[in-house]
């Protein structure tokens, strides 16, 4: 059975209703379907092998984005976020794609960069021709180091030598390795690590560092959507939204503000999916100003009785090793978004970037964030009331109650959030 992205009324279920909706569409393993009936979680006892001086585990909220349609094919995006909205709004936006086709996204290869540092150099240009001329060997002597890469059809690609700084003679080598579906820091650093000693050979000098870049610029993605205006809710949202995307363009402090709203999305479905966070955000933001000046990593566009929305970004994100193979919650990530592929995966994650962006802007250009997201922060502070009644009683100190709330009142509609 193909996957639908499509719930009608998923929101207004009960949690364990909800986890019967996504095991009908029979994605989920036992074992994924058995981590969601329990709640989901992690058990201590791998925790404690995954991190150190581990003392317990930590819990967030792992909740489903609908509607998304991304390449053609239906996916249904795990998202794990503190903050309230993200994944209803990331929903409704991509409702309004949905009904123009989805998104539509195309990854560059799979590429890393890692670099090698050298200082004190002498004659730095001469030396760096001595590593040119021997690059074929170099490449070979990285490739040796990773041949399980190499025989899955990745290996190294390319090297470049750039001098930093001829008085000092700091050298960097940059070597471009294919890392197929591997998120590839591990790779790359191999790598640099096997190569550099043949590197130092050419180049003399104080070898330093041997370790990836997060900005692999080689590895991004590009995603594009279309809105029409009826969709979106008449000409003036997309009106509005356009101008507030040529206001990022214009100010730096807009702009970081537009890739924070963008990151939403995307950084709660990397979570989910368990992936370095922290590198995704170096990289994008890093990509974000690599003109020489911070624009917003999206765009959106007044065309044909719409809105035209591009996003770019390198994203350093893969679908084997890591955390893939020791959470149970990942497992069950990847089989509700059904993402193989590297490629495929980086394409889904810029999309729910895409669309957490369109939410914000409809939101912001037209009644203001606060309507929609102070509703979800009500809910939010109900239930921090009822958690610190809890742990008062739980305490030995007499507290005064606090009554819990109501599921009625803890109810909230996917047309209530603007973001
Ligand atoms: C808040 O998490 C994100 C927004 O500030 C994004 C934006 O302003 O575009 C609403």
């Amino acid at each position: 059975m193909s996957r639908s992205s499509r719930i009608a009324g998923f929101y207004n279920q009960s949690v364990s209703a909800r986890v019967g909706l996504l095991e009908a569409q029979s994605t989920l393993s036992e074992e994924s379907s058995k981590w969601l009936r329990e709640g989901g979680g992690l058990p201590l006892a791998i925790g404690d092998k995954m991190s150190e001086n581990v003392v317990a585990t930590y819990g967030l909220p792992f909740g489903i984005a609908l509607n998304f349609t991304v390449n053609g094919e239906d996916v249904l995006v795990p998202m794990v976020v503190e903050e309230p909205s993200v994944v209803a709004a990331a929903s409704n936006a991509a409702k309004m794609v949905r009904a123009s086709g989805g998104f539509v996204g195309e990854a560059g290869p799979q590429v890393m960069t890692a670099q090698v540092q050298f200082d004190y150099v002498p004659e730095p240009e001469l030396a760096k021709a001595r590593v040119l001329a021997d690059k074929a060997r170099i490449l070979a002597l990285g490739d040796a180091a990773i041949p399980a890469m190499v025989k899955r059809g990745g290996g190294c690609r390319g090297l470049e030598v750039r001098v930093l700084d001829v008085e000092n003679g700091v050298v960097v080598v940059d070597v471009d390795v294919d890392v197929g579906d591997a998120m590839g820091a591990n790779l790359v650093d191999t790598v640099a690590e096997a190569m550099a000693p043949e590197i130092h050979a050419h180049l003399g000098g104080d070898m330093g560092l041997r370790i990836l870049t997060n900005l692999p610029l080689r590895r991004t993605v590009t995603v594009r959507c279309f809105v029409k205006d009826e969709d979106l809710g008449g000409a003036h949202v997309s009106e509005g939204v356009a101008r507030a995307s040529r206001f990022a363009d214009l100010d730096v402090f807009r702009a970081v503000t537009h890739n924070k709203g963008f990151m939403n999305g995307l950084d709660a479905a990397a979570v989910a999916v368990g992936q370095d966070w922290r590198s995704i955000e170096a990289g994008a933001h890093a990509y974000a100003s690599v003109s020489g000046r911070y624009l917003p990593l999206s765009t959106w566009r007044r065309e044909n009785g719409g809105l035209r929305g591009e996003a770019k970004l390198p994203l350093a994100v893969g679908t084997v090793g890591g955390s893939t193979r020791t959470h149970a919650g990942v497992r069950a990530a990847f089989q509700l978004l059904g993402a193989k592929r590297a490629g495929e995966l980086a394409c889904i994650l810029a999309s729910v970037g895409l669309a957490s962006n369109l939410a914000a802007l409809r939101a912001l250009s037209t009644e203001g964030i606060q309507r929609g997201h102070m509703k979800l922060h009500h809910r939010k502070d109900e239930l921090e009331r009822a958690a610190a009644a809890a742990a008062a009683a739980a305490s030995t100190q007499p507290t005064p109650s606090t009554p819990a709330p109501s599921k009625a009142r803890l109810e909230t509609k996917e047309q209530d959030v603007v973001r």
